[in-house]
């Protein structure tokens, strides 16, 4: 009899086609951050997934107020953001660093997000990039961006992939002109949609979200999403 692992990898065996969300999260026009998200949802496209690159100004969101939420509602911005995330199976962010962070207005619309129940952030594999004219480019502000991401329950990809001397690194095809560093881009992509891949087909890598595990549970208070795991057995 075929145990439902075997089951599980045998289906691995066939390869869907993986949706990836691409977020440039830049608001002006000549990014370097847009031009490497741009490039990622190409290696991502000639992978065999079908991405869709998404620009900041879609998501962007006034500043984020309960009383706002409360009167006016969740803004279109995070309305866009909530349902291309539900359409993916995955999300990039290529994010400049501000000030050793991430941008405000990038923050302020992951704040917005993350008052939809469902919660899409939950359970989503993520890719976070970065380029920045300097020589970090942009790394710190991709260790700042995973707090508020890893909180709302994304598993962020450990690799992260940060683009020094940005404004000279693309060539006019608008691939990385350092070809060994191109190589290094794309092998990186094809790791982290294998796993994203692998997730789809194990149920079992789904995770329940509970705001701050090792709190004493509360209904009144306990911000939790138990929906997509299997219950437990529990003792007799
Ligand atoms: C307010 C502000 C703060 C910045 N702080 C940093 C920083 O901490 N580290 C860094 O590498 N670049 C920093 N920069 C430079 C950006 O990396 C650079 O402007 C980059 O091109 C922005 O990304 P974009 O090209 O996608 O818009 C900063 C730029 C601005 C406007």
């Amino acid at each position: 009899m075929v145990g439902s692992t075997e089951k599980r990898a045998a289906g691995c065996e066939t390869k869907t086609q993986l949706r990836i969300l691409v977020l440039g999260a830049a608001l002006r026009k000549d990014s370097l951050n847009v031009r490497l998200a741009r490039l990622a949802a190409q290696v991502a496209t000639s992978q065999s997934a079908i991405a869709r690159l998404a620009a900041m100004t879609e998501f962007d969101c006034p500043p984020y107020d309960q009383d706002v939420e409360l009167t006016t509602g969740i803004p279109e911005g995070a309305k866009a953001f909530c349902r291309s995330l539900k359409e993916s199976d995955a999300f990039i962010i290529a994010s400049p660093e501000y000030n050793a962070s991430l941008p405000g207005y990038l923050k302020n619309s992951i704040d917005w997000v993350s008052r939809f129940r469902p919660q899409p952030f939950n359970g989503k594999q993520a890719f976070l990039l970065s380029a920045s004219p300097a020589m970090g480019g942009g790394n710190r502000g991709l260790w700042s961006l995973r707090v508020p991401l890893e909180h709302l329950g994304a598993r962020v990809y450990p690799d992260m992939f940060s683009l020094a001397q940005a404004h000279e690194a693309f060539s006019a095809d608008g691939r990385i002109a350092n070809g060994m560093l191109q190589q290094r881009f794309e092998d990186t992509i094809r790791c982290f949609m294998d796993l994203v891949e692998a997730a789809k087909h194990y149920p079992g890598l789904k995770k329940q979200w509970i705001e701050f595990l090792g709190e004493r549970p509360d209904p009144v208070v306990d911000r939790i999403e138990t929906s997509d795991v299997e219950a437990e057995p529990t003792a007799a």
